[in-house]
């Protein structure tokens, strides 16, 4: 017999706030589908909770034809997904390199998995979802797909040993990402398909106290973000309580885009 609550496929489960996601959500009474291309990470982000609430897999969300196997995998053992919450974002290997000079090779690579991921997820998961006219769609954007970063807070920030930005793809990939979900919010809205976006300010992870003083100062309440705080709003937009809620964006920034 399959439990109350939903069955969630949640892409890039294995990170900082995907590992706190799996935690709210398994609490909420949802199965959840720990996908992350870093099997480890997924594997250990599954393990914080009870075997039947989640299960981990690898798939790189890229590959259409991987995420077709992922449905079949994850129908078979959790049921049919009804709620798919888009999370995954890459950093590649140039990541940090200044805009100028920021290599075509990591701009396709980011908008790939930030962007055409989640179009692809919407293509293998959101339509059956509309076929059986019941479904949640989360995609998890950022601030800097609203506002620009302010450049200065970078000056001697750094994390895991490395000076930080954040470069123009993530901006634009997460600016279009909110398109995406407007798009399909109208596209699904008649049949019962809701779709919407949460916006993560910055969550603390380890970045040195320069950066963390910089960023803190921009948000209203002073501090960065917690991952459970990230993960509560996206609990909050799959219950019932948000039945009503769709085409909106959470933004979860301690203020700092509002001033
Ligand atoms: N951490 C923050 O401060 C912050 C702020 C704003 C927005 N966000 C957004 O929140 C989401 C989660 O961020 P995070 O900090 O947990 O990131 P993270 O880097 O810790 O986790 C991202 C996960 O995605 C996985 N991934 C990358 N490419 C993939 C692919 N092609 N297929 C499958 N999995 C893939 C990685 O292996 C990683 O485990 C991201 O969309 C990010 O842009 C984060």
């Amino acid at each position: 017999m399959i439990a109350a609550g939903r069955t969630v496929l949640l892409t890039g489960g294995g990170g900082i706030i995907g590992r706190a996601m799996t935690v709210e959500l398994a609490k909420a009474g949802h199965r959840v589908a720990v996908v992350d291309r870093d099997l480890a990470l997924a594997t250990a982000a599954a393990q914080q909770v009870d075997s039947t609430a989640a299960k981990p897999y690898e798939c790189d969300i890229t590959d259409r034809d991987a995420l077709i196997d992922l449905r079949d995998h994850v129908g078979s053992a959790l049921g049919p997904v009804s709620a798919l919450i888009c999370n995954a974002a890459a950093k590649s290997e140039n990541f940090f390199d200044p805009f100028p000079e920021f290599p075509l090779q990591d701009w396709n690579e980011v908008m790939a998995t930030n962007l055409t991921g989640p179009m692809l997820c919407a293509q293998i998961f959101g339509e059956p979802m509309a076929e059986a006219a019941d479904g949640v769609i989360i995609n998890v954007l950022s601030i800097y797909g609203i506002v620009a970063p302010d450049q200065r807070i970078y000056d001697g920030s750094e994390y895991e040993g490395r000076p930080i930005n954040t470069p123009a793809v993530y901006s634009a990939s997460k600016a279009g990402l909110w398109g995406l979900t407007k798009y399909l919010a109208s596209y699904w809205g008649s049949v019962g398909v809701r779709v919407n976006a949460v916006t993560p300010g910055g969550v603390f992870s380890g970045q040195n106290e320069t950066f963390v003083a910089a960023y803190s100062q921009r948000t209203m309440l002073g501090r960065m973000a917690q991952p459970e705080e990230i993960a509560s709003a996206t609990a909050y937009l799959m219950s019932e309580g948000a039945a009503y809620v769709t085409g909106q964006n959470l933004v979860v920034d301690g203020g700092l885009t509002a001033w």
